[in-house]
């Protein structure tokens, strides 16, 4: 039987991380993976230029049941260490915005990164290679797998959450956490497009699909996001609405100020002063695309001439383009979802070491957590600063 001292399960970001770091201890590592290829969603992240960090990582930037159980992780692995990494095998980068560093070439300069390193420290890399039962032994673990049996002192899990199944995802992780006694909180698709399904609404979205709408607020549930929004045939999309999705729960509503940076009231009040019998869609069309201003005023506001509306109706125009409230009917699902919420219950699991409080040896790290980051490299900096972490007891 293959016996080593770490086997991890999962060549995903925190699974790579892990690996080469355990490797530099020097703990003999196998990392196995079913799929075919390691960190495919490293691949296919930010756009394929992978958003690998962000220069703002602090705890607030993460969403979990147990809020401080990040913190010592982040500490002790910031963004500016995964940077030294990055800056070490001169992969250039640069910051979007928002302080949100992505490569300047391909994602694939981080997988390769990721790969060197982990060869350079000795790590076993498996692919196609399938997980058919786990068995708690004397000392460790043993593992039957595809390619037969195996056995390890630490077993981390590093096997990710649910969103993207084509790309490899599965349960798999939580169902290892339930087998060994651990409380799974319950997941749903965060980082996500919300469909429409209400007639009129479905139109609008329809017949906008792929405008765009620079600086918007998005509320729901007490937690706002300034950010651009995208229009969709199945509704609404963009980083503003990716962000608010990891707050809301089925049948809340969402509020929008689609103008945030215009004062509405005052401004159209003055605009009714200086040029009374400009049409409303007009002046709309000098905030918005042509199409939108002309269907907005078509279906939401009576347009006609400025100085025929009252001081009310003027209110109620800027009310509505200040605070549309709307009601998603979903979201898109795990299908397009970038991350997944909720997962292995974190109380159960050492903040210190990222091991499970259950059964000794076991680990679990990154996304099959439940701690979940927002949009702009905070899910990444999770993986690597988790991966970190546990790189240094198992
Ligand atoms: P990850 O999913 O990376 O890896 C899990 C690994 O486990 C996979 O290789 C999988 O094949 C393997 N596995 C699963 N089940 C298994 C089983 N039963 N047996 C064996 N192996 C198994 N984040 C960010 O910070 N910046 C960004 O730009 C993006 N962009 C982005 C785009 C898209 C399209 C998606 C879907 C996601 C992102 N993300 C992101 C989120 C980010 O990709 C995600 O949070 C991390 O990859 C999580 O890292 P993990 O290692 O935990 O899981």
């Amino acid at each position: 039987m293959l016996t080593t001292d770490v086997i991890i399960l999962g060549a995903g970001a925190a699974g790579l991380m892990c690996a080469q770091h355990a490797a530099k201890r020097g703990r003999r590592v196998l990392l196995l993976d079913h799929a075919n290829k390691a960190g495919k969603k490293i691949l296919m992240s930010g756009g394929g230029r992978c958003n690998f960090t962000n220069m703002y990582t602090e705890p607030g930037n993460f969403l979990s049941h147990n809020a401080h159980f990040c913190k010592s992780a982040l500490a002790r692995y910031s963004q500016w260490d995964f940077v030294e990494l990055v800056v070490k095998h001169d992969v250039p980068y640069h910051e979007k915005k928002l302080g949100q560093l992505f490569c300047d070439r391909k994602s694939s300069d981080i997988l390769e990164m990721l790969l060197i390193e982990c060869d350079e420290s000795g790590v076993e890399l498996r692919l196609n290679t399938s997980i058919e039962q786990i068995d708690k032994v004397d000392g460790g673990y043993r593992l039957h797998t595809s390619a037969g049996p195996m056995a390890c002192q630490s077993l981390v899990i590093a096997t990710g959450g649910l969103s993207i199944p084509t790309l490899g995802a599965t349960g798999f992780g939580y169902q290892v956490a339930k087998q060994f006694g651990h409380n799974v909180l319950p997941t749903r698709a965060g980082l996500v497009p919300f469909t429409i399904t209400e007639p009129q609404l479905k139109a609008l979205c329809g017949e906008l699909s792929g405008t765009s709408v620079e600086d918007c607020l998005v509320s729901c549930n007490g937690q706002t996001f300034r950010e651009n929004i995208l229009f969709t045939h199945r509704g609404l999309s963009g980083p503003a609405i990716l962000q608010i999705s990891s707050y809301w729960q089925a049948g809340d509503a969402i509020e929008i100020n689609l103008l945030p940076h215009i004062d509405l009231p005052v401004w159209l009040a003055e605009q009714q002063q200086a040029r009374p019998n400009t049409e409303l869609k007009t002046l709309l069309a000098e905030l918005f695309t042509k199409k939108m201003a002309g269907l907005l005023a078509e279906q939401w506001f009576d347009s006609k001439p400025l100085k025929q509306y009252s001081a009310a109706e003027l209110q109620a125009v800027a009310e509505r383009l200040a605070a549309w409230r709307l009601v998603p009917a979903g979201t898109e699902g795990y299908r397009t979802a970038e991350v997944t919420l909720g997962g292995i219950d974190t109380r159960e699991v050492s903040s210190k070491t990222f091991e499970s409080q259950k059964a000794p040896g076991l680990y679990f790290i990154g996304e099959v957590l439940d701690v979940t980051g927002h949009l702009g490299g905070f899910n990444f900096q999770w993986a690597w600063a988790s991966a970190f972490a546990a790189a240094q007891y198992v």
